[in-house]
Formats: C-alpha cells, structure tokens, sequence
C-alpha cells in the first residue's frame, strides 16, 4: 500500500562488456563487379575481425584490472548519490557501504566517498584511518598542494569496490572553509577528474546541514534518504525534505531525490508498523519499497569492519541491500 514505483538505483546503467553487438559491420552490398566485390569483402572481414580483436582485448582487460574496463558509453559519467539525513543514527553509514557492495557485486565500478570526519565508513571497512598516507581532509583543505584525487582513492578487499577515506582531521571544514570562494564546491570540483572512472559515486554525510552535507548535495545528481522507522526520525523527515526543497532552488535544481529507504525496520513491534505506515502515506511518491530489516548481525558487522554483505551475504539485511541496489 502507498508503495513508491521507483526504479532501482542501478536502472539504466548495462552490463560491463562494453560492446555494440554487429553494429557496423554491413554485407558487401553496392559494389559492381568482382573486383569491388572483393575489395567490400577483405574490408569487412578486417572490420570484422578489428571488432574481435576490440572485444578480446576488452576481455582480457577487464580479468586483469576490473578497474581499466572501458566506460558503458562513450559519454558515459558517474551517477553521483549523496546519502544523507542531519539525524545520526539512521544507516546513513551503513547503507553506503552495502548499497556501495551490492552495486559492485552487480559488476558496477563503485566509488565510496566518506565526507564524515568520524570516518565510520572507512573504518567500516576495516581501514585504520590513522594508517593512511592522505585521506579527503587534505584534499578538501588542501593540506598536500599538489596531491590528485586518485593518490588518496583506496581500493577495497570487494571487487569493484573503492573508498576516498576520511579523517578526523576534515572536521577543521566547517571552520576553516567558511569564507572559502565557491565554498559549496569543492567536492564536486575534486570529484570532476574521475567521473568517467566510475559507474557509481556515493557519498556518505555526517548528521548534520553544515558546510560538508552542503557540498555532497551540490556535487551530487541524486541524494538518498535512510530514515528509521521511529517517531523522532520520523518527525525530522519534513524538516529535512524542506531543507532540500530550498537548498535545490538556491544550489542544484537538478538534484533529484531517489527516495527515503526505510533502514533499521522492526517488523516485529507494533510501534514499527505504525510508522512504516505513516511514512508512506505522507511520502507516497519517495518512501522506497525496499525495507532495510533490523539484525543485530549488522552491528556486528560494522564492529568487525566487514560490510553485511560479505559478513552474512545471504541474510534478510544483505537481500533487502541487493534489491535496493538492483
Ligand atoms: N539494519 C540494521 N539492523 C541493526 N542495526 C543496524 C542496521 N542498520 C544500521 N544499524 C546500526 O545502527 C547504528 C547506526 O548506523 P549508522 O549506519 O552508523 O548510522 P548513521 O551513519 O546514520 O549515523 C550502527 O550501530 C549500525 O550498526
Ligand atoms: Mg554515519
């Protein structure tokens, strides 16, 4: 009832190998007499067998480096999504990393952005933040002149699956970018340079409306909501949809909302239905029908800096992060 018929986060993105099918390679047709026959003829098989080679080499390529695939199109660029919520607490963390492995499990370049000085996300990962030679608080405040993006990107023990990692040092934003020209986008700035390197950026936000959520709702094309189903959550909902609303016609009319995903649900109480059922009648259009269940297996998870997904691949929480992803 009231649910949204939303598309999945990954619609429109294709399969990975990156090739046209027989497009352009045409019969010998037009050609009068033998010889123009068997010149059409050498041209199309060589066509043919360029095409061959195309895709063996793109093969190959993709064994060797998942991350040198070619882009799915020629104009191909990142679907930038910022999860966020100014309420703490509600799987922002949580949905980033397991939206983020789902996406890569499906064959998707997944780039994880973590803008929360608290570096849960990194840590999430199993990544001792303190162990990193650079992290996003050096590019944000440009700590190491001179240091590009991809010198601070880390990839992850999940296929496909990369992290720009945090530090609690990116706390010193909120003070030190406040009379910042063009103060709102720097992230977006930063991120330019590998759009094309990635299927799908997400970033995750600290809780809170301040200068870093700020700059993911500017750089993104998307911003995805966690919201859990309890009265408080519940009632911040509106406070935040007004925020965008406002900060969309100042900042980024193009942001589109791809929905509130209910994260943290227990089913089980009567209370929890209650509000799954007042969230989606008063957000018919945006409440996702995808329900993240609750599972003491996914703290657990995140203590041991593993993602559900590969803690409990085949439990409700990780199914219920596929769907979403898929
Ligand atoms: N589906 C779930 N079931 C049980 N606990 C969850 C679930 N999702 C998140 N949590 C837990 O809730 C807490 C807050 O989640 P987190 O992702 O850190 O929220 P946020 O980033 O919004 O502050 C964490 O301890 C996390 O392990
Ligand atoms: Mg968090």
């Amino acid at each position: 009832m009231g649910e949204s018929s939303r598309p999945p986060i990954s619609d429109g993105v294709r399969g990975v190998d990156g090739s046209h099918g027989s497009d352009g390679v045409h019969g010998g047709h037009g050609s009068h007499g033998s010889d123009a026959a068997s010149a059409g003829r050498t041209f199309d098989t060589i066509k043919s067998d360029a095409v061959q080679l195309e895709r063996s080499l793109q093969n190959v390529a993709s064994h060797i480096c998942p991350e040198c695939r070619p882009s799915h199109s020629p104009h191909h660029m990142s679907k930038i999504i910022a999860i966020a919520n100014h309420a703490g607490g509600v799987a922002k963390t949580t949905t980033t990393l397991n939206l983020g492995h789902a996406l890569a499990e499906l064959g998707n370049r997944v780039l994880l952005v973590d803008l929360d000085p608290q570096a849960s996300l990194t840590e999430g990962l199993g990544i001792d933040p303190f162990s990193l030679p650079y992290a996003i608080h050096d590019l944000v405040l440009e700590t190491k002149p001179g240091l590009v993006i991809t010198e601070a990107i880390q990839k992850t023990d999940i296929p496909n699956l990369s992290i720009l990692p945090s530090h609690i040092d990116l706390a010193q934003a909120e003070s030190q970018l406040f009379s910042e020209y063009r103060r709102e986008q720097i992230l977006a700035d930063l991120l330019k340079p590998i759009l094309g390197l990635y299927d799908f950026v997400l970033i995750d936000c600290q809780p809170s409306l301040g200068i870093l959520p700020t700059n993911a709702l500017t750089a993104a094309d998307e911003l995805l909501i966690p919201v859990t189903s309890d009265p408080k959550a519940v009632r911040g909902l509106k406070q935040l949809l007004d925020t965008v609303t406002r900060f969309r016609r100042k900042l980024n009319p193009a942001l589109k909302i791809t929905g509130i995903v209910v994260t943290n649900h227990d089913g089980r109480t009567q209370l929890g239905r209650q509000m799954l059922e007042l969230l989606r009648e008063g957000h018919p259009h945006d409440v996702l029908s995808v329900v993240i269940p609750r599972s003491v297996r996914t703290q657990e998870s995140s203590a041991l800096g593993k993602s559900i997904l590969t803690y409990q691949p085949t439990s409700p929480v990780s199914q219920a992060y596929r769907q979403l992803s898929g």
